[in-house]
């Protein structure tokens, strides 16, 4: 098969597109022929050595993908070759097959096109575990996000939206503040010098996925606000001192969307609430930008250049 692999870790020159082995399925796997790979800021990250990525020769990263069962392992039950599916948590994603252990797959309802799906998918349930599990909150509660127009945060602003959040953003430019606007938001902030002034001490939770401006979102939480931490986009967030943190009540939590898709049950009910965000009419989301998957290096580049509006996909040259 073909697949997009690197040797050494490095920056997106190091990404090579060809020839692999096939993968070998197990009794308990399916093998998943791929339709649309999701691109996630992860898997820089991993490209550049910096997270957890399964020792493989070569590399291949990845661990999103939407596509069709095309053979099944002896011990699996109720899978079926032709089936659709998602997976968000399976390694070795950037590639035409992927052996994806049964528990791992979702299988998608017919009303779910694998196109919306992958563009949903890993962002979705991130959003939805960012909103449902890591804070409370009630009607009315203000909300603030960094990047709102971001891949995890156009979803997540929409779901806290819905779920009944005052919902406010920042973004870098007036394109970007235009959709979270669209989507709902009471008010998106373009980030010009001073853009927070008057802001402090406003927000009952504050989302960072940005990560340098922990403590800026710090200072954008209320007395006893939250401040959920969920990644870097914008580089590593500066050590804090919780004394601070103390002295104003505030509450920080994390969260790795992994440790929540613990079980094949867990999986499956948490994308059929994001699914049923979508029936209701509640998510809208930009068209994901498609690159074939032999042109990694710029889809990598254009991700990492922060220009991108919501979600990345490869489809394998060919399809
Ligand atoms: N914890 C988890 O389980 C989990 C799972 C998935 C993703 N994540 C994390 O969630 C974050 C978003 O992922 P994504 O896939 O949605 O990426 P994305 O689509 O590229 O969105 C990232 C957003 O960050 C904003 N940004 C970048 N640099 C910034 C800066 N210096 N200051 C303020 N905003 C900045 C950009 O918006 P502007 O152009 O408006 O600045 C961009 O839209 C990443 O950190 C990712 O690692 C975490």
């Amino acid at each position: 098969m073909k697949a997009l692999y690197f040797n050494e870790f490095g920056d997106s020159s190091v990404l090579q597109y060809g020839e692999v082995a096939d993968p070998q399925i197990s009794n308990d796997d399916l093998l998943v022929k791929t339709t649309y790979i999701g691109l996630n800021f992860a898997d820089i990250y991993r490209r550049r050595g910096n997270y957890q990525i399964k020792e493989h020769h070569p590399y291949i990263n990845g661990y999103e993908a939407a596509g069709v069962v095309v053979k099944v392992g002896a011990q699996t039950s109720g899978w079926q070759i032709g089936d659709q599916v998602l997976f968000v948590d399976v390694p070795l994603a950037n590639a035409e097959l992927v052996a994806v252990p049964s528990q791992n797959a979702i299988k998608l309802p017919r009303d779910i096109p694998v196109k919306l799906a992958a563009t949903i998918g890993l962002q979705g349930l991130t959003a939805d575990f960012l909103a449902h599990d890591l804070i409370s909150g009630k009607k009315g509660d203000k909300a603030f996000i960094h990047g709102i127009s971001g891949g995890v945060d156009q979803l997540l602003s929409q779901i806290l939206t819905a779920d009944g959040f005052k919902v406010f953003g920042s973004v870098s430019t007036s394109d970007k503040q235009k959709i979270a606007i669209n989507q709902g938001a009471s008010a998106v902030y373009l980030r010009k010098p001073g853009w927070y002034e008057g802001l402090t001490s406003t927000f009952d939770v504050v989302f960072d996925g940005v990560g340098s401006t922990v403590p800026l979102s710090l200072k954008l939480a209320k007395r006893k606000g939250k401040l959920v931490f969920y990644g870097m986009a914008g580089g590593n967030p500066p050590k804090i001192d919780l004394r601070d943190v103390l002295g104003k009540s505030q509450v920080i939590t994390t969260g790795d969307l992994w440790d929540y898709l613990t079980s094949a049950e867990e999986r499956q009910r948490r994308s059929a609430r994001l699914f049923d965000y979508v029936n209701r009419g509640l998510l809208t989301v930009t068209e994901p930008i498609i690159f074939p998957l032999s042109h990694g290096k710029e889809a990598y580049d254009y991700l990492e250049s922060g220009e991108s509006i919501g979600k990345i996909l490869f489809v394998p040259d060919g399809n």
